[in-house]
């Protein structure tokens, strides 16, 4: 593959802010060195493919940890397919995916693995990795997650939400955590009490509130929290490490706070969606609301405060998508008059980068600190670093030359994603990538796409890396 030298720009890692230049060979990084120097001079003297990062960043490919790629939800399939969402996120400076291949109840765990290698084979432009849903624990499931572990599905993730669909009661994560304590994996928690929010959905719809504003209502921040404080009561009574997924509600960081406080294995994941966008977006006027259902529900406005305090504190330790894109147009019409047929979920893989960005340029978090959040937190908790996450000799060239003065306008118009609207449609931010390298092959340069579907790797993951 050669060596390329990218010179002239700022490296940002989640340690460093570098005024160096940075050597790729065949695909991995081969050295930093500081500008000024001799190194950097006979790097360019020596033949090196060089790539102009000057006014720019040059940063960390970021790593997606939480995506859902053609995802069956509620009669229908997200529509992002693994070619056109792994594209999508390389436009966005996204350089690694980790999906979530779903055990169907009754079948095995390995079965829905198997299925969705198939479904990345051959098709992603960037790497990608595996979690696994458990929607089904039983003897034969908890013995199937040794074996997942040692291939590098190192994570599973269970529902407190959706009974009859991906739900698992308190006894099957009791024992799955079991069986995480003892294998290493990492337990991930939809933490919603569905059981609760059925009731309130039924009640709902037989008093004719049937608009996306109720999907709001009814999923409240208290059955959040609530699941929350179980799901962490569980993994205690377990021995067992826990990954909250999509926290959105105030008070659902009080208790991950209160478990962090206590020194516990306990961890949270937010999503630009519930950092930029509230429940005013789910009662926007006619059926627009729709755009904006997923679970966790977007929150009233004051939660958005209490989850950029958490991400600074680290209460909160990684920003990822829940990308889940549905088209308004024939799928998310599916809950016309009925809020609870809503597919659940938003599409944002494309954004993330630049929307935590844009909390840079707002105050919300430092430079250092997007990059941790987006790129090497995530690397770290899922066993991928620092291959991935970060920019050190040894590690896959996954790198971004961003722009940090770059404008632009958010729109279905122009994004990549296989959805057709935007959920940030019209907002301005100032951020791009600009040249987007993955592992050493530029994938995105100047608004031109130069990837290929079948570019991007499986990635065997390692264990949690912040466990002792
Ligand atoms: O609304 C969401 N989040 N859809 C995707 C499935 C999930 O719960 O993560
Ligand atoms: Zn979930
Ligand atoms: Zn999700």
């Amino acid at each position: 593959m050669g060596r390329t030298l990218i010179t002239g720009g700022l490296v940002v890692t989640a340690a460093d802010e570098l005024e160096a230049d940075v050597l790729v060979e065949d695909g991995t990084v081969a050295a930093l060195a500081l500008r000024g120097g001799d190194t950097a001079r006979s790097w360019a003297e020596s033949g090196a493919e060089v790539i102009d990062a000057a006014g720019h960043y040059v940063i960390p490919g970021g790593v997606d940890a939480h995506t859902h790629m053609e995802l069956p939800f509620g009669g229908t399939f997200a529509s992002d397919t693994f070619e056109t969402g792994t594209r999508a996120a390389a436009w966005g400076g996204t350089t690694t995916i980790i999906d979530f291949a779903v055990q169907s109840p009754g079948r095995p765990v390995r079965a829905g693995v198997d299925a969705w290698m198939a479904k990345a084979e051959g098709n992603c432009a960037i790497d990608y990795g595996f979690h696994a849903i458990l929607s089904d624990v039983n003897e034969s499931s908890l013995k199937e997650m040794d074996a997942l572990v040692d291939e590098g599905i190192t994570s599973f993730k269970m529902f407190m939400a959706y009974p009859g669909v991906f739900y698992s009661d308190d006894g099957q994560i009791l024992r799955a955590m079991q069986r995480g304590a003892a294998n290493g994996a990492l337990t991930m928690m939809h933490a919603e009490n569905g059981i609760a929010i059925d009731v309130l959905v039924e009640q709902a719809l037989a008093a004719g509130r049937t608009d996306p504003r109720y999907h709001g209502e009814v999923r409240k921040a208290l059955l959040e929290s609530e699941a929350t404080h179980r799901a962490i009561q569980l993994a205690r009574v377990a021995g067992a490490p826990l990954y909250v997924v999509h926290v959105s509600a105030g008070e659902a960081v009080q208790e991950l706070a209160r478990a962090r406080d206590m020194g516990l294995n306990v961890f949270g994941e937010t999503c630009p969606q519930y950092l930029f966008l509230s429940a005013d977006d789910l009662a926007r006027p006619g059926f627009e609301g729709a755009k904006y259902v997923c679970s966790t529900p977007l929150r009233p406005e004051e939660h958005q405060e209490l989850l950029w305090r958490a991400l600074r504190t680290n209460d909160l330790s990684v920003v990822s998508t829940d990308h889940c894109p549905f088209c308004f147009t024939g799928q998310k019409e599916l809950g016309r008059g009925d809020f609870s047929k809503i597919p659940n979920g938003l599409p944002g893989v494309e954004n993330r980068m630049d929307l935590l960005h844009q909390a840079v340029v707002d105050g919300h978090i430092d430079r250092r600190r997007w990059i941790e959040l987006a790129c090497a937190t995530p690397a770290r908790m899922f066993g991928l670093y620092p291959r991935k996450g970060t920019i050190a000799p040894g590690a896959d060239a996954d790198i971004v030359v961003y722009d940090p003065n770059a404008e632009h306008v958010i729109s279905a118009q122009t994004h990549h994603m296989n959805v057709d609207y935007s959920a940030y449609e019209g907002r301005r931010v100032t951020g791009r990538a600009r040249t987007v390298l993955s592992r050493g092959r530029v994938v995105v340069d100047g608004g031109e796409y130069l990837g290929a579907a079948g570019h991007g790797r499986y990635l065997s993951r390692g264990t949690c890396q912040y466990l002792i």
